[in-house]
């Protein structure tokens, strides 16, 4: 029996969210410059978001770049931009014909015009698509998303006994979008590098060793299956979970 054929289709997170690292480690092992991690990153992103939409997973969130990268050397980070700009300009045809909706969360005003251009150009063509949503985190952080959140309730004039986790919830830029039940990170590094602080509250989380350029269908189907065989609890006992 293979690994795919071992998930429990029944049993699938609605939303797994990925931390896409080990792009340098990657490039620098074979000698090659960052960047062709990078790129070689891109190969990874299209077969995990193949891979999830024929599961059918309904949210599969990447963090792309985050508002701490933007600290990187100018050289790195405009090749990212560019990076981002062709694979968006490239993939929204394959997005529409697998009806795949393209989301974005973050500071996305902070990014270099054509970025957001494109961006929202390629969210708007895929916007009726409904069988997947690939959410792309772009100078995003969770401190930063936070902190826009509470603002922005103090300018609407939120009275405190209106503040619940849900009205919360709806001002932070995942807004209509579930917490991921499963969050995977790549390249042996066990953090979470501002990433859905919020939102994995009760995440899963599993952490794999494999350097992200290298992350296959295979691996996906590896964190699912290890996540199918966790139990939730919720903060309740094993029994109470066990009578349900
Ligand atoms: C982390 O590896 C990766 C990034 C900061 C960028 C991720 C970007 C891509 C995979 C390409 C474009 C993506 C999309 C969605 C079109 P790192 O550079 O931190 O690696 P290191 O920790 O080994 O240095």
């Amino acid at each position: 029996m293979s690994l795919k054929e071992k998930i429990d289709i029944l049993k699938l997170p609605e939303h797994i969210a990925i931390i896409m690292d080990g792009n340098g480690r990657w490039a620098k092992q074979k000698g090659k410059s960052r960047i062709f991690g990078h790129h070689h990153g891109v190969t990874a992103v299209r077969e995990t978001t193949e891979a999830a939409a024929e599961l059918g997973v309904k949210f599969l969130t990447l963090y792309a770049f985050s508002t701490e990268n933007w600290n990187r050397p100018k050289y790195e980070v405009d090749s990212l931009m560019k990076l981002l700009v062709k694979t968006i300009n490239n993939e929204t045809k394959t997005l529409n014909k697998n009806n795949i909706r393209l989301l974005a969360i973050g500071d996305l005003k902070s990014l270099p015009g054509n970025c957001y251009e494109e961006l929202n150009d390629a969210m708007r063509k895929t916007a009726a698509n409904t069988r997947m949503s690939l959410v792309l985190a772009l100078s995003y952080s969770s401190k930063w998303e936070i902190l826009d959140a509470v603002k922005r309730i103090v300018k609407d004039g939120i009275k405190t006994d209106q503040i619940d986790q849900e009205l919360f919830s709806s001002y932070l830029t995942t807004t209509g979008i579930p917490d991921p039940e499963l969050l995977i990170r790549t390249s042996g590094e066990y953090r979470i590098s501002n990433f859905l602080l919020w939102q994995i509250a009760y995440s899963e989380l599993y952490f794999t060793q494999k350097l992200w350029p290298d992350f296959r269908k295979e691996d996906l189907y590896e964190a699912i299956f290890n996540y199918q065989n966790r139990e939730r609890r919720f903060g309740k006992t094993s029994e109470q979970i066990k009578q349900k």
